[in-house]
């Protein structure tokens, strides 16, 4: 079974880092703040630990990039490109501005022409990227229960093996994928968490909507 690194510290890392401790994988949380996460750790047992954003990238063998969508490549560079090359990501990034969101839409520093996940390819070449968990919320991320409809979980990357790795993870944790092909796709799906947040701010619930595909 794989190792996880997770960089990052906030919700979406410790949720993903849940799942996986659920289905019985070894997972390292990379902080530049690791006090954050004590109580964390001690809840956690055995099977987490707790390092620098370096640490957790040189234990994964797959990697999860959850932090603010601004940092994303400050904390990639500090995880060291020794320690990344090669590897799997699943980036749950977002290009969130910091100022408000107007009427509930929240603002991105990116253009619909050029996504944060295609920057990230373009710094780190060397990384196989998937974006996956970025326009759904964290308490909906492992098994959510929409009576037995399964949402679906829209990825995008440039490297089909890293994709089908996702994709069994997306499996283990109650998701259809969606694959919608190269990075560029990361264009749509980014904006996907705009339409998503747009429900939470105007009714304020956070943990009853997710996305499903319709096919026929
Ligand atoms: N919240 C959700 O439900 C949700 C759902 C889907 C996708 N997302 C996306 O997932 C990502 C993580 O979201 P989140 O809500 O869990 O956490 P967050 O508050 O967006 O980010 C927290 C993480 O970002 C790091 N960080 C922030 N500013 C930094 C800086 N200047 N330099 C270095 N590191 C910095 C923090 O580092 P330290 O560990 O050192 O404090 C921490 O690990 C975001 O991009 C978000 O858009 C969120």
């Amino acid at each position: 079974m794989k190792n996880i690194g997770i960089l990052g510290s906030g919700v979406v890392a410790t949720t993903l880092a849940g799942g996986f401790i659920k289905n019985g994988y070894k997972v390292c949380l990379g902080t530049g703040h690791p006090e954050k996460l004590s109580d964390w750790k001690a809840q956690q047992g055995a099977n987490a630990t707790v390092g620098s954003f370096a640490d957790a990238a040189s234990f994964g063998d797959l990697l999860v990039l959850a932090v603010k969508g601004d940092a994303a490549v400050k904390v990639l560079e500090s995880a060291s490109k020794n320690n990344i090359e090669g590897k799997t990501i699943i980036d749950t990034t977002n290009p969130i501005e910091p100022a408000p969101p107007a009427n509930g839409v929240l603002k991105f520093f990116t253009s619909l022409n050029e996504s944060l996940m295609e920057g990230l390819q373009k710094a780190f070449p060397g990384v196989n990227f998937v974006k996956a968990f970025n326009s759904v919320g964290a308490p909906l991320m492992i098994n959510p229960d929409f009576n037995g409809i399964k949402p679906s979980m829209f990825i995008c990357g440039n490297n089909q093996q890293a994709k089908t790795e996702v994709a069994a993870i997306n499996a283990l944790f109650g998701f259809d994928t969606e694959d919608m092909g190269a990075a560029e796709a990361a264009r749509a799906i980014e904006p996907l968490c705009i339409l998503w947040c747009i429900t939470g701010f105007t009714t304020g619930k956070w943990d009853g909507h997710a996305f499903k595909l319709l096919k026929k």
